[in-house]
């Protein structure tokens, strides 16, 4: 494991050495990030390093270290390893990383400039990691060159993204075995930390756990504790972490045969088929819009809208079931940064009619992606579908039998290879 992540770390240098001579500078430091406040508080607020940071070295809780690196050299970590007695400090550096650096440990956040080089120096964190002297400067060109590689994951990054498909399944197993039992959502979402180890503090991005018509809800921020009185539907949107990497899964489960049942069979299958489809050169915006026809095709075949798929997207019939994107690049943060921008910077627009589309750039091989198709039944996006022209082409009386369901959606990452796409999510199902 110690030479992936080595091959990991000269990688990063080589794309940040081209970085720097592109934008025209000598050194590049890189700031953890500071703690924050709770307003008129002594309480912190979750810390969550720098993306950078994490993308050299896997450390979670550590406020106030920096990297500094100039070509040629061995990269400098300065560790901040306060003299702290109200909490438990970061531990001494250790991991198959630590041969790699040269580790300057600090008591005091002030005494990382000493270690840190001026001159042509771009400097990269927020605005409040600033020293004296080191002021963040977070160069665009820079920033628009890292940003676009990221895109592109090194086989380190493909091993921690796997593990982190691994830990998550084991929540969704359970996950499952919650609400079939009946549990509220969240019974459901303990059964998946205490499956995961995870805390809620450390999830790469807040649960959705949504029974019923909750499931409508594309980011429902609630776990309720009251057990619903008739499960019917369960949607699940969690994901798990593995040294910084995050993974992003979503499953939709029935309590019972129906309609809604086959419904969530027709999504998987077109899911499959669009995953499958994660290919070296094909536009992610096609494979949205191509995603778009084939929910119409499911609209159309399950009785609930009667006109021709290529017409309901034409019209933005499918965007009221569909109101999403069909997913996004995914590492580091689970909406991982350059999903719509090449690497000079310049965005690469949206297909017109789909604001919310975040993957625009043509996928190439060390991409990984989501694929998460939806099929939703949202009263307020209904309403609007009903006062206008298209209303009479749809079924209401199946709507309004499908409405206490919510809706489906199914996510997976996919990564794009040189040949066959690697359908990381669906892997680890069948590996648990
Ligand atoms: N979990 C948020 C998303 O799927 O993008
Ligand atoms: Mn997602
Ligand atoms: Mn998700």
């Amino acid at each position: 494991m110690s030479s992936l992540y080595a091959e990991h770390l000269s990688i990063l240098m080589q794309r940040a050495d081209a970085a720097l001579a592109k934008a025209g500078f000598d050194h590049l430091l890189i700031a953890s990030g500071v703690e924050k406040y709770q307003f008129l508080d002594d309480r912190p607020y979750p810390f969550k390093p720098n993306p950078h940071f994490r993308h050299w070295v896997p450390l979670q809780q550590h406020p106030h270290s920096w990297i500094a690196y100039t070509p040629g050299q061995r990269p400098v970590l300065v560790y901040h390893q306060p003299d702290d007695y109200w909490h438990v400090p970061p531990a001494p550096p250790e991991g198959a990383w630590v041969e790699h650096f040269d580790i300057r440990i600090i008591r005091e956040p002030q005494e990382a400039a000493a270690h840190l080089p001026r001159g042509r120096a771009a400097i990269v964190g927020e605005a409040d990691a600033a020293l004296e002297g080191v002021v963040p400067n977070n160069p665009p060109v820079l920033l628009n060159a890292l940003h676009y590689q990221r895109g592109f994951k090194t086989a380190y990054e493909l091993d921690r993204m796997r593990r982190a498909q691994r830990r998550a399944v084991k929540g969704h197993r359970a996950a499952e075995a919650a609400f079939r039992a009946g549990g509220s959502e969240r019974e459901i979402h303990r059964a998946y930390l205490e499956a995961t180890g995870h805390s809620d503090l450390d999830l790469p991005y807040t649960n959705i756990i949504g029974l019923n018509q909750h499931a409508a809800v594309l980011h429902y921020q609630y776990q309720s504790p009251e057990r619903p009185a008739t499960p019917l539907s369960f949607l699940i949107d969690a994901g798990a972490e593995v040294d910084g990497y995050a993974s992003d899964i979503t499953r939709t489960y029935a309590m019972h045969e129906g309609a809604f049942a086959d419904l969530i069979a027709a999504v998987d299958a077109e899911q499959q088929a669009l995953c499958r489809r994660v290919r070296s050169g094909v536009d992610y915006r096609d494979l949205h819009l191509e995603c778009h026809l084939r929910l119409g095709g499911v609209l159309r075949s399950a009785g609930i809208v009667d006109m021709d798929p290529g017409e309901m997207v034409a019209e933005g019939v499918t965007s009221a079931f569909f109101p999403h994107g069909l997913g996004h690049p995914i590492g580091l943060q689970v909406h991982d940064v350059a999903g719509r921008h090449d690497e000079e910077g310049n965005e690469i627009p949206r297909p017109a009619g789909h604001p919310y589309l975040r993957t625009t750039r043509p996928l190439a091989p060390g991409m990984v992606v989501t694929i998460e198709p939806g099929l939703y039944f949202i009263p307020l996006l209904l309403e609007r579908l009903k006062a206008g022209p298209q209303a009479k082409h749809v079924d209401w009386a199946a709507i309004e039998a499908l409405l206490p369901y919510g809706g489906i959606r199914i996510e997976d990452e996919v990564a794009c290879t040189d040949g066959e796409p690697e359908n990381l999510t669906r892997e680890a199902f069948a590996q648990a």
